[in-house]
C-alpha cells in the first residue's frame, strides 16, 4: 500500500464516511418493512443527485432542504404517505451513529498530532448535530461546510475550503471519503486522497485518482505515519 508523504492535516467526508447514513432507516425498519434498505438507498441516491443537479442549475439550497426533498421522493416512490414518519426519519438524520472504525482512527490521528476536519455537503447545523450525537467532537478540530462556498461537491470551490481553513497547501492535506466520486473530485483538485471503499464499489471512471484505497479507517493512521 502506497503511504502518503508530507501530510499535515486530514479532512474527512461526513456522510457515509464517518456517519452511518443508513442508521435512520434501520431504526424504523419495523415500520418500513422489507422496503427499508431500498428506501434508504434511494434516499441517498436522490440526495446526491439533487446536490449535483442544483449545482448545475445554479439553484443552491442547503443540504437539509435537499435531504428532505430526497426523502419525500424516496417515500413517494415506495407509496408511503406518512408525515409523522417522515419527520422522525429527518430527526434521526441529525443523530447518526458513527461507524465503528471512526472513533479509534480519529483518536490515533489526534494522538499523533494530526489536525483534523470534516469537509462536507452538510449544513453547519447538521454537522454540529452529527458531531455532538456521534461523540466525535473531541477528535475533530474543524467542521467545514459547503455552505461557505454556496455550491456542492465536487466543485473545486468546496475542496478549496480545506486549504483555506486548514492553512496548508493542497498536497499537504489528506482527504478521506467513502464516496468514490468525491474521492476523484478531491484528487482532481489536488488533495492527497484516500478512498475508503466501505461499500466495495468498483473504481469510478472519473478524472482524479486516489493515492490509496482502504476497506476500513483502521488502516488510515499507518498510511499517514
Ligand atoms: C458529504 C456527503 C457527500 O458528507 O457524503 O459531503
Amino acid at each position: 500500500m502506497t503511504k502518503l508523504n508530507g501530510i499535515k492535516a486530514c479532512a474527512f467526508d461526513a456522510y457515509g464516511t464517518l456517519f452511518d447514513i443508513h442508521a435512520p432507516s434501520k431504526r424504523v425498519a419495523s415500520e418500513l418493512g422489507d422496503q427499508a434498505q431500498a428506501i434508504s438507498d434511494l434516499w441517498r441516491a436522490k440526495q446526491l443527485q439533487y446536490t449535483w443537479l442544483r449545482s448545475l442549475m445554479k439553484a443552491h439550497a442547503d443540504f437539509w432542504q435537499v435531504t428532505g426533498d430526497a426523502l419525500d421522493f424516496a417515500l413517494g416512490a415506495h407509496g408511503i404517505e406518512d408525515p409523522e414518519l417522515r419527520e422522525r426519519l429527518m430527526g434521526l438524520y441529525l443523530e447518526l451513529d458513527a461507524y465503528d472504525d471512526a472513533v479509534d482512527a480519529l483518536r490515533n490521528l489526534k494522538n499523533a498530532g494530526m489536525s483534523t476536519a470534516l469537509l462536507s455537503n452538510g449544513s453547519p447545523a447538521m454537522l454540529d448535530a452529527a458531531v455532538k450525537a456521534s461523540g466525535l467532537g473531541e477528535f475533530l478540530d474543524h467542521a467545514i461546510s459547503v455552505e461557505e462556498a454556496g455550491i456542492y461537491k465536487p466543485d473545486a470551490a468546496v475542496y478549496s475550503l480545506a486549504v483555506q481553513h486548514l492553512g496548508h497547501a493542497a498536497e499537504e492535506i489528506c482527504f478521506v471519503s467513502a464516496n468514490g466520486w468525491d474521492a476523484c473530485g478531491a484528487a482532481h483538485f489536488g488533495l492527497q486522497v484516500v478512498h475508503l471503499n466501505r461499500f466495495a464499489q468498483p473504481a469510478e471512471r472519473l478524472p482524479g485518482a486516489p493515492k490509496a484505497v482502504i476497506g476500513s479507517l483502521a488502516a488510515l493512521p499507518d498510511l499517514l505515519s
